[in-house]
């Protein structure tokens, strides 16, 4: 069984697909963790000229099975270098075999992103495609940078987040849409445990 979660930054689908994993006994993979990899190896080409040549060299290098410091992945500074080397079609390519032999794992597995349902796994049996308020979004993420210690700005956050979807939405090699077979979960009103009851509802119904 291959479960596709995609979803704009923070909507909160990263926690859906680990439970959704834990729930049906799947591998996950967080494929986002794969873009800032790649951003946080070429942070320092940030404006050069040399960006796209030293992202393409970055991706076509990743050993995508250590990938580091989570601390550094997950910082929402890593995030919009991860959506500028997204936008990047030889990255995308680069990244593509990694995930697509992930899914291939015979028991099956849950990969979370923007193109699990449109580019990665067309064929997954169950795919969802997770909405959430941005403001909400924004709430969520700034929870969990606080928990980790963080002094959070909210209103460069929320500008981060808007400036991340905006770029991700209009990648022309994002395959970020909701595909024609995909469920539809808004998350915006929902709680962790609400959200995943409705997911796990979606999967059951489906298969
Ligand atoms: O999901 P996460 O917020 O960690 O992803 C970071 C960035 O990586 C996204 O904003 C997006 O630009 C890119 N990404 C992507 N395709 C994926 C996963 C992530 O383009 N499948």
């Amino acid at each position: 069984m291959i479960i596709a979660v995609d979803g704009p930054a923070a909507s909160g689908k990263g926690t859906l697909a680990t439970g959704l994993a834990r729930h049906y006994g799947l591998p996950h993979l967080d494929t986002g963790l794969l873009y800032r990899a790649v951003g946080l190896a070429v942070a320092t080409y940030m404006d050069s000229t040399m960006f796209e040549a030293a992202a393409i060299a970055a991706a076509r290098a990743l050993d995508a099975t250590q990938l580091g410091d989570i601390e550094a992945l997950t910082s929402a500074e890593t995030g919009v270098l991860a959506s500028k080397v997204a936008v990047i079609a030889d990255v995308r390519k680069a990244l593509f075999d990694f995930q697509r032999q992930f899914a291939q794992n015979p028991v099956g597995a849950v990969l979370d992103g923007r193109d699990i349902g449109t580019v990665i796994c067309p064929d997954a049996d169950v795919k969802l495609f997770i909405r959430a308020d941005s403001k909400a979004r924004m709430e969520r993420r700034a929870r969990q940078l606080e928990k980790r210690g963080a002094v959070v700005d909210r209103y460069a956050l929320y500008h981060q987040i808007e400036e991340r979807d905006a770029r991700d939405m209009l990648n022309p090699h994002g395959g970020f849409y909701q595909a024609q077979d995909a469920h539809l979960l808004d998350t915006t009103l929902l709680d962790i445990e609400a959200a995943l009851r409705a997911a796990i509802a979606i999967v059951d119904r489906t298969m």
